[in-house]
């Protein structure tokens, strides 16, 4: 195909993909289970956020779409943009698989994952080929937009080949640039370890690689899929989904990166959010110099993935993140998502003692926030538990434990509703201390809990079958002092 018969065919599958997004769009809309200010496909299938960017005054959000089901499939890329990371805007699909080596026969096929960076006023975008059976099966490949939502395919891949056959995976292109120079980051992995390839180019087309930029230690997965590496506060943070890890879906690490010798040196690891439901985090640089993260909030094997609801998948809200003196990553939510909110109540300076319950409910029991601080220092409670979400017979409940002695936080959304029982805990970095703050964001389907603001953060899906507002406190075995409690019903987008 010359370039013009390429650019046609694009064209012609984004139209149809549109069409079938828009005939399911009504069905997927009246879904009890929508959720009211978070991003979801309009219809079809939802993974990874891509391409997160700010470009000519708004925030681009794509995301790894099947418009044709509720299901994974042939990988488009959908395409979402706000001034202001509250209230989004669907635009059209923004590339469907058209090449050689985005064309498969089976379902394993599509334009998988990547990034986005704007250079001379054009919109790029970088993207995985993906064809299960053909060889090479990745190839790193490109697209460019003037305004931001039309893009024309590069006419071959930018990167045909991984730099080593033994390698599984090749995938997830992060690109950015330093010091004039451009630099992208591939996940990958070999031998059992998980693998950060780093390539340079200073002009975007011819790439040049570096070598590994960082791989696991040998208990941090077999594969990282959607690194993202980035100066953060005078350091450079690497943040990575692997797979097959024990014990963690999501990583984070902070530290040294040397451009000349391409390698970034890890000093502090842990995991970037305690729940179940946090995977392929990317982050963008905005205008105002912050970096913002937003995750698919769901994972791979859950058992919603199973219903047919016309829909399926969601974003997390969108985080700024910040690097500690300590060489910790904190996320707090945007101040933008101060927007959302309607009603609200307040109480401050109360004692609450041991054993007794005190309760406070909102208007909408469907999307609400609230920040709750409290004194636990001086007093004897040996445990803080607080309930969202519970049904009157009691069945159905999420739980948020505090144990001050030991600095842990356990959401135990066991008794939450539907889907599979999933209890995520954290300590709390020895940075973080008195008071315990507690910002909390449940949205329908969602819980996000962000622990002192930010220093540990839980998001997770939940399904209950009747939603209740408010929230019940319950300190054991002494004492506490809430400072504060602001609750809000939050309006939807
Ligand atoms: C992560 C991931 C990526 C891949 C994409 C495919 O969730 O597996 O590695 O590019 O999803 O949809």
């Amino acid at each position: 195909m010359n370039i013009s018969e390429q650019a046609q065919e694009h064209m012609k599958q984004i139209h149809l993909a549109d069409e079938a997004v828009s005939a399911a769009s009504d069905k997927a809309k009246s879904d009890e289970y929508r959720l009211q200010y978070h991003v979801m496909p309009p219809a079809g299938w939802m993974n990874d956020p891509n391409g997160l960017v700010h470009f000519k005054g708004e925030y681009h959000l794509f995301y790894q779409h099947h418009p044709y089901s509720d299901k994974w499939g042939p990988m488009h890329w959908g395409h979402a943009v706000s001034k202001d990371l509250v209230h989004w805007h669907h635009l059209p699909i923004a590339l469907a698989p058209t090449e050689p080596y985005e064309l498969g026969e089976t379902g394993g096929y599509g334009c998988w994952s990547g990034s986005a960076i704007e250079h001379e006023g054009e919109l790029t975008l970088f993207y995985t080929g993906h064809v299960d059976g053909r060889q090479p099966v990745e190839v790193q490949c490109a697209a460019s937009s003037v305004d931001g939502i039309v893009f024309r395919k590069h006419p071959s891949p930018v990167l045909p080949n991984s730099p080593d056959e033994e390698n599984v995976g090749f995938r997830d292109p992060k690109v950015w640039c330093h010091e004039g120079t451009w630099y992208m980051v591939i996940g990958s992995g070999k031998a059992g370890k998980g693998k950060a390839l780093l390539y340079r180019s200073e002009d975007l087309e011819k790439w040049e690689y570096m070598g590994v930029t960082a791989e696991s230690d040998g208990t941090q997965g077999d594969m990282w899929e959607c690194p993202d590496l980035f100066p953060l506060g005078g350091g450079h943070a690497l943040i990575l989904s692997p797979m097959n890890m024990e014990g963690a879906k999501n990583l984070y690490m902070t530290g040294e990166m040397d451009y000349a010798a391409g390698q970034f040196t890890p000093q502090v690891v842990a995991k970037l959010d305690h729940g179940p439901d946090f995977y392929a985090a990317q982050t963008l640089l905005d205008d105002q110099g912050r970096r913002i993260l937003i995750a698919w909030m769901d994972r791979w094997g859950s058992s919603m993935v199973n219903e047919s609801r016309g829909w399926y998948g969601a974003m997390t809200l969108p985080r700024e993140l910040l690097l500690k003196p300590d060489g910790t990553l904190a996320q707090v939510p945007v101040p933008e998502l101060e927007k959302l909110r309607g009603n609200s109540e307040s109480v401050s300076g109360m004692l609450l003692e041991g054993g007794q319950t005190a309760s406070w409910k909102t208007e909408d029991s469907q999307g609400f926030e609230w920040i709750a601080e409290f004194d636990c220092a001086d007093n004897a409670a040996y445990q803080l538990d607080i309930t969202l979400l519970a049904s009157e017979d009691g069945s159905e409940a999420t739980v948020i434990t505090y144990i001050p002695k030991e600095s842990k936080l356990i959401l135990d959304c066991n008794r939450s509703g539907r889907g599979e029982v999933q209890r995520s805990e954290a300590i709390l970095p020895a940075s973080s201390g008195e008071p315990l703050k507690l910002h909390v964001f449940v949205d329908r389907c969602s819980i996000e809990v962000f622990v002192n603001d930010g220093d540990v953060v839980f998001t997770s899906r939940i399904y209950p079958a009747v939603m209740s507002g408010g929230l019940q406190i319950k300190p054991e075995g002494g004492a506490v002092i809430l400072q504060s409690l602001n609750i809000w019903s939050l309006n939807r987008i």
